[in-house]
């Protein structure tokens, strides 16, 4: 079939509301990606991997060059599914002018059809300027993990009035901006309900409750493969106890000698 679009996406929001809830999780590899792609809408290429695949503390030091090439791999790896990939830290906040050559080199390295930013009023301008020249955008906002050094932490937003009304502005004023939907992170289920209400595209909620149009989550965390545990994350697999269970009896039969096996072998036919 056909890839997703980004009208097609903004489609599935009717009147305010999503029927049918978006499927969106997150691929760093094209061979996860293909594994991903016939269940999902979107696929997100998150800066996580800097946590996920590069073993770095946050996403602070992800650079350009990784995005690109992990881009590239998740859209080989993807035929149904919309790829969006993040804009890293320092790629775009300097200006809607770097914001614009960061985004488009994201666009040409990898045949993405989208990119993702942090951010809410103070990013409106850089996400009106990307939309207007063609660079689809998806919102980010509540708990925004690349200004970790700034919130002092990866807790929940929103708890108290003044920051509900911040994240609820920031969320509507990239919406009025153009972006195509918004990633709510790490957001109360009230203030999630109330922003999936306030704008007319679909909100996508990671540790936002039921409420909102769709969900995401990092794959490696849903999979049981990344020792993280966030509240928000539900654990669908423990695939690093079986990869250890896997490896071992590996290990086990090599030192035994018992693996490899004539079935293993290259011997002469006859
Ligand atoms: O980097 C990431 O994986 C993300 C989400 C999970 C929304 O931004
Ligand atoms: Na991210």
């Amino acid at each position: 079939g056909k890839r997703m679009t980004v009208p097609g996406l903004k489609g599935r929001k009717v009147d305010g509301r999503t029927e049918q809830p978006i499927v969106m999780l997150t691929a760093y590899t094209m061979r996860m990606a293909q594994l991903l792609d016939p269940h999902c809408e979107m696929l997100l290429v998150g800066d996580s991997l800097g946590q996920v695949i590069y073993g770095l503390p946050s996403t602070v030091p992800v650079t350009l060059d990784m995005m690109c090439n992990h881009g590239a791999a998740v859209v080989r790896g993807s035929w149904h599914a919309l790829v969006a990939v993040d804009m890293p830290f320092g790629s775009y906040e300097a200006s809607p002018e770097q914001a614009f050559a960061s985004a488009a080199r994201v666009m040409k390295e990898t045949g993405c059809a989208a990119v993702k930013l942090e951010g809410g009023e103070a990013m409106a301008p850089t996400v009106r300027f990307l939309t207007e020249r063609g660079i689809p955008v998806i919102g980010h906002v509540g708990l925004t993990p690349q200004a970790v050094n700034s919130l002092g932490g990866y807790g929940a937003r929103g708890r108290s009035e003044a920051e509900a009304a911040k994240i609820k502005a920031d969320a509507i004023a990239v919406a009025q901006a153009g972006a195509f939907s918004v990633v709510l992170e790490g957001v109360m289920e009230e203030l999630a309900t109330e922003i999936t209400r306030a704008i007319p595209v679909p909100s996508i909620g990671i540790g936002a409750s039921a409420e909102c149009d769709g969900q995401v989550l990092v794959t490696e965390d849903m999979l049981g493969l990344f020792e993280r545990t966030p509240r928000f994350v539900k654990r669908y697999d423990d695939l690093a106890s079986r990869i250890g269970a896997a490896v071992e009896t590996y290990a086990q039969e090599v030192k035994a000698r018992s693996f490899p096996t004539a079935d293993q072998t290259y011997r002469p036919k006859n």
